[in-house]
């Protein structure tokens, strides 16, 4: 592969602003209520990580493992399940967390699969939501940061499961979109 440049585009001090904003935000709507958060793997582990300690409400937590994209930056829109969740959700305040909506087609699909079973309430929460590519009509209920387009990596986002480690946001120059 050839080498690619890579800027700071959400340092880590952002984020974690971000994160803190979101948790607050989640605890005062289900104030003396419980919450569920349903992480999708494996990009969104840092961030639900931190979301989670940041809750000040009980929080539970279950994964699910979904996946879109075969190698790259482009999505093939199909998604395969690859982990179910472990922990009925049936009247329970579901959260799904994910660390970026792009097309959209990957929230939808889990979205509709977890309404069929009857949760209390089903919202979202993304940490970065790519809103100009958006392809089907989905929209997050808690937003961390806005972008419109470029591919990035870092604090959990891979580019063919690379840089997940990276403590910042990076923005790939030159990846295809
Ligand atoms: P969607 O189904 O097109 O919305 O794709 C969402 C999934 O694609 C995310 O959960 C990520 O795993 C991945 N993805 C989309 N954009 C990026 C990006 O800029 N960097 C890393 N992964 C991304
Ligand atoms: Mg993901």
């Amino acid at each position: 592969m050839t080498a690619q440049r890579m800027d700071v585009l959400y340092p880590r001090d952002r984020i974690a602003a971000e994160v803190d904003r979101l948790g607050q935000e989640i605890s005062t709507d289900y104030a003396g209520d419980e919450v569920m958060l349903v992480a999708v793997l494996k990009g969104s582990f840092l961030f639900v990580a931190d979301l989670i300690r940041a809750i000040e409400i009980p929080a539970k937590i279950d994964f699910v493992r979904l996946a879109s994209y075969g190698s790259g930056t482009q999505t093939s829109g199909i998604i395969e399940f690859r982990k179910d969740l472990e922990m009925p959700i049936r009247d329970r305040n579901v959260i799904i967390v994910e660390d970026i909506v792009d097309s959209g087609f990957t929230l939808e699909c889990l979205y509709n699969k977890l309404l069929l079973q009857n949760p209390k309430s089903l919202k979202i929460c993304t940490l970065i939501d790519k809103r100009a590519r958006r392809e089907v009509d989905i929209e997050a209920d808690y937003v961390g940061l806005t972008m419109d387009d470029g591919f990035i990596v870092g604090y959990g986002l891979d580019y063919d499961e690379r840089y997940r480690d990276l403590p910042d946001i990076h923005v790939i120059e030159g990846a295809p979109a």
